[in-house]
C-alpha cells in the first residue's frame, strides 16, 4: 500500500470513528450525558471532550510546536497523565460546568478539522501512528460510554429503553482443548495493538479444557440459590471482605422486589431496560471476586490470559452489523459477547518496553494490582477488537462488560 493510501485509509477510520461517538450518545438526552453517578462512571461530555483533547494535546501539539492546548481544557480533559499536568480528579468530572455541553461538540469539531487538514496534507509516519492511537482510544471510549451510560439509565425511575445501531463482536466459540508445551502469544507485528500486547513471547500451558460458553444468568443463579455468597469457602479473602463492605448479593444492575408483584429476579439492559432475568443469556457484571468464587464452587477455574488468547485465535470472528437494539435481535450468540475475567495479573510481557513518549502513560503504569480480561464484549468496535487485546480492571469493579469462561485442568 502507498503511503497515500495509508493516510486515506487513516482519514476514514477517523471521521467514522468520530461520527459513531456521536450516534452512541445520540438516543439520550443532555441531561444524561452530564452526570456521573458513581465515582468509576464518567459523564459522556467528559467522554466527548477527553477523546478530542487526546488528539489535541497528543498529534497537534507533536506536530506543531506553536499548537498550544488550552489550559482550560488541558484541565478539564486530561485524564491521568503526570506529563501533561494538573487535571480534574476523576471523581469529579461532573462538577465541571465549563466548557458546556455545547462547547464540548464546539471543541469536537474544530480538532477534527485541524486533524483532518493534518492527514490530507501529509502527516509523518510518527503523527499518523499517533493518530491511529487516537482513533483506538476513542473506539475503546465508546465503549467506556455505553457502560456508564448504563449506570445512568439504570438509576432512572422508569428507564426507557433505548433504540439504535450499533456494530457489534460476533463470535462463534467452540470448546478448546490445550496440550501440555510450549506456545507464542502477543500481538502480531501487522495491524493495530496496544504497546502492552508485545512483544510475542513463549509460554508453557499444562493439558486444560477451556469452556466454549459463557456462564449463564441460570447458572450463576443456581450459585446464589445454593448459599454461594453465604459460604466463605468459595471465595478469596479480598472477596469476603469485599461482600461484607458493600452487602452485595447478586450480580450489579440485578434486583429483586420483594414486597411487590415483583417477586422474581430482573435484570437491567440498556436497549430493555428492567425485564425478568432471561436465563440463558451469560451473566455479566461480576467482579473478578464472584468469577472466582463462582469457578471454585464449579470445581474450576478463570482461565489463563494465554489460554484465552489461544481460543480467541481460533474463533471464527464475524463482523456484523445490527440495525436494532442487540436484544431485539433473532441471533441470539451475536450480541452474547463479554469480556472474561482471567486469572492473570496485568503485568509486562517479557522485554516489553513501554514507549519513550508521552503514550508511555498509556497502559505501563497501570501494571499492578489490576487483572486481565480478554475476549471483548458486544459493545468494544468490530474493528477495535483482536484477539491479542488485553483489558484490565481491579478485582472489585464489574460495571463493564463482563462474564466467566471457565477452564478445566487436564
Ligand atoms: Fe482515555
Amino acid at each position: 500500500m502507498t503511503k497515500k493510501n495509508t493516510t486515506d485509509g487513516t482519514l476514514k477510520s477517523f471521521e467514522t470513528t468520530r461520527a459513531v461517538s456521536l450516534k452512541i450518545v445520540a438516543p439520550f438526552h443532555s441531561e444524561e450525558l452530564l452526570v456521573q453517578p458513581f465515582e468509576w462512571v464518567s459523564p459522556c461530555k467528559w467522554h466527548l471532550g477527553h477523546t478530542t483533547w487526546f488528539f489535541d494535546q497528543m498529534v497537534l501539539s507533536l506536530s506543531n510546536k506553536d499548537h498550544k492546548v488550552d489550559p482550560k481544557i488541558n484541565f478539564a480533559f486530561n485524564s491521568y497523565y503526570e506529563a501533561f499536568g494538573q487535571r480534574t480528579p476523576r471523581d469529579k468530572r461532573s462538577n465541571l460546568t465549563s466548557p458546556t455541553l455545547v462547547q464540548v461538540m464546539d471543541y469536537r469539531k474544530s480538532i477534527e478539522n485541524k486533524v483532518s487538514t493534518l492527514l490530507c496534507s501529509g502527516a509523518s509516519p510518527e503523527v499518523e501512528r499517533l493518530i491511529n492511537l487516537g482513533i483506538h482510544h476513542e473506539k475503546q471510549h465508546q465503549e467506556l460510554m455505553l457502560q456508564d451510560l448504563k449506570s445512568v439509565r439504570s438509576l432512572q425511575q422508569e428507564p426507557q429503553p433505548i433504540e439504535g445501531t450499533y456494530s457489534f463482536t460476533a463470535m462463534d466459540q467452540k470448546p478448546l482443548d490445550v496440550s501440555e508445551g510450549l506456545y507464542e502469544i502477543g500481538a502480531p507485528s501487522e495491524g493495530f495493538s496496544y504497546d502492552n500486547e508485545s512483544p510475542k513471547h513463549k509460554v508453557y500451558l499444562y493439558e486444560s479444557k477451556i469452556s466454549g460458553a459463557l456462564v449463564t444468568n441460570g447458572e450463576y443463579l443456581e450459585f446464589i440459590n445454593a448459599g454461594g455468597y453465604e459460604n466463605y469457602s468459595h471465595w478469596l479473602s479480598d472477596g469476603w471482605a469485599w461482600l461484607h463492605q458493600t452487602g452485595n448479593y447478586s450480580p450489579l444492575y440485578w434486583r429483586k422486589q420483594r414486597e411487590s408483584k415483583h417477586k422474581d429476579w430482573q435484570e437491567f439492559c440498556l436497549w430493555k431496560g428492567w425485564h425478568p432475568l432471561e436465563l440463558d443469556r451469560p451473566v455479566s457484571h461480576i467482579n473478578y471476586y464472584e468469577a472466582t468464587a463462582y469457578a471454585k464452587w464449579k470445581a474450576a477455574r478463570l482461565p489463563l490470559e494465554a489460554e484465552l488468547e489461544l481460543l480467541n485465535n481460533q474463533t471464527s470472528s464475524v463482523p456484523i452489523e445490527i440495525a436494532q437494539p442487540p436484544a431485539m435481535s433473532q441471533t441470539k450468540s451475536r450480541h452474547d459477547q463479554l469480556w472474561q475475567w482471567t486469572s492473570s495479573d496485568f503485568a509486562a510481557y517479557p522485554r516489553y518496553k513501554p514507549a519513550n513518549d508521552a503514550t508511555m502513560e498509556y497502559n505501563s503504569k497501570f501494571m499492578c494490582s489490576q487483572k486481565v480480561l480478554r475476549g471483548g464484549s458486544y459493545a468494544t468496535p468490530i474493528d477495535h477488537y483482536r484477539p491479542s487485546y488485553r483489558n484490565f480492571y481491579y478485582p472489585h469493579e464489574r460495571w463493564m462488560h463482563c462474564g466467566i469462561r471457565l477452564a478445566y485442568d487436564g
